[in-house]
């Protein structure tokens, strides 16, 4: 029977694929059926159940499903215009069958394909990308055009590799769904966030489902969790070298899936909008990142202060166990510069109010807090309390008055869902107990621009009371405890869209609002993927739980409700790469884990490694974990990892600015360096700092070495700057609790600081430089430098070192920022093989010096430069012949 109506609505043959890689899924929602499948006029074919074929899908497109023929195409200043039509609909309601495709030839490498509908405007990203109307005049891609069935190839010019053919399977555009695919290069990506998986996401054998619907989830695999970032990179091998990489961005902000497959291949499926894709060329995966901010925008800059070591909590509780804990990471000398709050210093859970009885005097704690150079950031959720006294609560009294609310369909009124903040409601006294303080809550909607000033006014008057130096903004996906409203949510097509992604929950209004809500700018249906817009203050510092692409200009980020478990610890390295790519660099993960209790071990390796996490916060829901808490050996292991972050801070924060200015990431994978190197390609258990420092955490439990890599370069372990005898294999490395794994690489000089308390106090100590020599015997380094506060970065001083046979040279090529002494006190240079016999210091001899010919490590002391006195300063060694 089956056999039959396949047959009769397709012919057989269109059906014959014998390549099961090759079936592209027709019936991607749940419980797909013979009766359902061939409705759709697409073949039934389940495979026999082994557990290989257990996602390849039984109901796939036939080879002559419908799709649309190009009527007519004619060059433009960027490119190329094409009309697309087919001549009926298919199964999808509401299919446009008349679309327009404009091929954008933007630069040499980038390449974007925009297909929208010809008549009718539809929703589009209100992401600020860059806007080409001529065409490049070169470029390292060659597009064709099939005519019938439309299909687009895009392949690499200097290769012939395919980036991108859209033939593999039909393009199918509805209102609420449009579906395309296209073969990737290899079965190799990465990126497609926000999403808890390894790093390198392998679909040799693997049929994948990613879902893209922002979500107050914690962190597992398979999810849709807090952030959307429709990017990744393919990785093109071919057997030959060097290997090269392209990226691809679709620019949609609707729920979607991507699906991958073995082929390999990819299938985007989203609810609405219009295809907006990118291609980016690369050629190295530096590159491609580079290409894909140029549309997305570059990370903002960070406060200097942002820097150092966080700590937070989730329910402090009083403010006496609060200065409890301050005191005890006083006492115990423990460096650190932020203090948070979370929600239970709030009143009732209110925003922008603290809790005048059981935190009483916050605000003389947070100036005292100030006054020793350390800072304060306070927690803001976007639920506003919708139920207080009227006049009582400015936050939804102005709001309301400025009508700044995201609104219910067809409605002036504020839709109205449930997050923390207290509530007026006698009835709910006992909920506030269990639930602490569960209330109705309107969410802003920060499309609409009369936000700004609104969000402006109560966050300025706020910060009068307490002087916040940062604010962390929480739950804004947007969380909502009920799914949709207090009201449940329309029967309109977008509460009820004929196709919902894979999300958690089923359901598009699950945790969050309902779909059909009302922004000034579209409906919550597009626009819920666009974290609430951040607002810039002095550098600011924000830390947004939900991210999409673009937020890394206005927003640090974390991971979420992470757990205290070893693989949580494992799964932040590949989250904080991933994130790394999407531009938001400035990321950590709640270090010691949130949920469930953490144990001392744990506890201790999870700082070691954050210690080299962009942004360093333990934060947690459980036991007190700040670190002095713990044993006296466990408190000198943590503190020793910190005291090796606020030393590297120099190095740090010229990370941060070669972000902003030149597209760098600041922690990337080892593949991303050693791209021919295919043991490289999963590595997730290290990572590179830059592109000179490698990290290699113990990620497992009661074990006392590491099997780290070594790609085939001069490595120098830190601190002692012993050259690494074995590369291009693993090795296991001693890794007792005390110890963290760091490797310099050869040719790179590493800019350092003497650490103190905090960074405030120890902006002003000596600088070090650590030379770490390559097989060469050169190295090159850098280093940014200014008041870490302001927002223009106009007045700084920078400088480029160089060393290149025997001679150190600090060339300080801007010296604008005046206020800080800079003053070099110690260089140690990694890979001195011949006895030393003099140091001569611009062009004056320099007694201070001692050579460990065993260890290789030459260490010049005593130096006392004013580093930016003189434009060019020389060290030079003298060895024996
Ligand atoms: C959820 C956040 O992810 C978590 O970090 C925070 O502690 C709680 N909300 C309470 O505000």
């Amino acid at each position: 029977m089956i056999v039959f109506l396949s047959i009769c609505f397709t012919s057989a043959q269109q059906c014959d694929q014998p390549e099961k890689n090759a079936r592209f899924n027709c019936h991607p929602e749940s419980s797909p059926s013979s009766e359902k499948c061939l409705a759709r006029r697409c073949c039934w074919q389940p495979m026999n159940s082994t557990l290989s074929d257990e996602n390849v899908p039984s109901c796939y497109y036939p080879r002559d499903f419908p799709t649309y023929r190009v009527i007519s195409s004619e060059p433009t200043s960027f490119g190329q215009r094409l009309i697309i039509m087919k001549p009926q609909s298919t199964y999808m309601p509401n299919e446009i069958l008349n679309l327009t495709v404009d091929l954008f030839y933007e630069t040499t490498q980038r390449f974007r394909l925009r297909i929208y509908d010809s008549t009718n405007k539809r929703y589009e990203v209100p992401l600020q990308v860059p806007v080409v109307q001529t065409k490049a005049n070169a470029t390292d891609y060659d597009v064709s055009i099939t005519q019938m069935p439309f299909a687009i190839l895009v392949k690499r010019r200097s290769t012939g590799v395919i980036i991108f053919d859209s033939s593999v399977s039909p393009l199918i555009y509805a209102d609420q769904f449009i579906r395309f695919s296209s073969v990737l290069s290899s079965p190799y990506l990465y990126g497609l966030g926000e999403h808890r998986q390894a790093l390198l996401i392998n679909v040799t054998n693997q049929w994948k489902t990613l879902p893209f619907w922002t979500r107050d989830t914690p962190p597992v695999e398979n999810n849709n969790l807090y952030g959307v970032h429709p990017f990744h990179i393919n990785v093109e091998r071919t057997n030959e070298t060097p290997v090269n990489f392209h990226g691809q961005f679709l620019l949609n902000s609707n729920a979607m899936d991507i699906d991958l497959q073995p082929l390999p291949a990819i299938t985007y499926l989203t609810t609405g909008g219009i295809i907006d894709l990118y291609l980016f060329t690369g050629p190295t995966a530096t590159d491609v990142i580079q290409q894909y901010w140029d549309v997305i925008g570059k990370p903002t800059l960070p406060p200097y202060w942002s820097l150092g070591f966080h700590l937070c909590r989730y329910d402090y509780h009083t403010i006496d166990n609060l200065r409890n804990v301050i005191k005890r990471m006083s006492d115990a000398q423990f460096p650190y510069d932020v203090q948070w709050t979370d929600i239970d210093a709030m009143s009732s859970h209110l925003d922008f109010t603290y809790d005048e009885v059981l935190f009483n005097g916050l605000p003389d704690l947070v100036r005292s807090l100030r006054s020793e150079g350390k800072h304060y950031v306070n927690i803001i959720d976007p639920g506003i309390s919708s139920t207080q006294p009227a006049g009582t609560y400015p936050p939804y009294d102005d709001g309301l008055r400025r009508e700044i609310f995201v609104k219910k369909f067809n409605s002036s009124d504020p839709i109205i869902g449930k997050v923390w903040p207290g509530t007026s409601y006698e009835i709910f006294t006992l909920l506030n107990a269990i639930f602490k303080s569960i209330g109705w809550t309107a969410f802003p909607d920060f499309t609409n621009e009369n936000s700004v000033e609104w969000w402006t006014n109560i966050a300025g008057t706020f910060h009068e009371t307490i002087p916040f130096d940062g604010i962390w903004l929480d739950m804004n996906e947007p969380s909502n405890f009920v799914d949709g409203s207090q009201q449940g949510c329309t029967n309109t097509t977008l509460d009820n869209p004929p196709f919902v992604p894979h999300v958690l929950g089923g359901k598009l209004s699950a945790s969050t609002v309902c779909p059909s809500a009302q922004h000034a700018l579209s409906s919550h249906y597009n626009l819920h993927n666009i974290a609430l817009k951040a607002i810039r203050g002095k550098r600011p510092f924000i830390l947004s739980r939900s991210s999409f692409a673009g937020s890394g200009q206005y927003t640090a980020h974390w991971t979420g409700d992470n757990k205290s478990t070893f693989k949580d610890m494992y799964f932040s390295i590949s989250a904080i790469l991933s994130f790394n790519m999407f531009g938001l660099t400035n990321v950590g993960a709640d270090i010691c884990g949130f949920g469930l209790d953490t144990t001392e071990e744990l506890c201790t390796r999870w700082m070691q490694l954050g210690a080299f996490y962009p942004f360093m916060r333990n934060h947690n829901a459980g036991k007190d974990q700040d670190p002095a808490v713990f044993s006296w050996t466990a408190q000198q292991i943590m503190k020793q990892a910190v005291l090796m972050r606020y030393s590297l801070t120099p190095f740090w924060y010229t990370l941060h600015y070669q972000a902003t200015v030149s597209s760098k990431t600041l922690i990337q994978p080892l593949h991303f360096e050693f791209s021919d190197d295919e043991n490289t390609l999963g590595i997730d258990q290290q990572f590179l700092l830059g592109r000179a420092i490698l990290v290699s955490p113990n990620l497992i439990s009661n074990t006392t070495t590491v099997n780290a890599y070594f790609p085939r370069d001069i490595w120098y372990q830190y601190p002692s700057g012993e050259k690494v005898e074995f590369v291009g294999v693993f090795a296991n490395l001693d890794a007792p609790l005390d110890k963290i794994n760091v490797h310099i690489r050869g040719g790179f000089i590493i800019p350092m600081q003497i650490p103190g308390d905090n960074l405030m106090l120890s902006r002003g100590n000596p600088f070090i430089l650590i030379v770490a020599l390559s097989s060469f015997k050169n190295a090159t380094g850098n280093l940014f430098w200014d008041d870490g506060d302001s927002i223009e970065t106009k007045i700084y001083n920078y400088f480029e070192f160089s060393s290149v046979e025997n001679t150190l040279t600090i060339n300080a090529t801007v010296t604008n920022y005046r206020d800080s002494p800079m003053r070099l006190e110690l260089v140690r240079i990694f890979g001195v093989n011949q006895s030393v016999t003099d140091v001569i210091v611009n062009g004056k001899e320099h007694i201070d010096f001692f050579h460990n010919i065993s260890d290789q490590v030459l260490v010049i002391y005593a130096l006392d430069l004013a580093m930016i006195e003189q434009t060019i300063q020389t060290i030079r060694w003298i060895t024996m012949k």
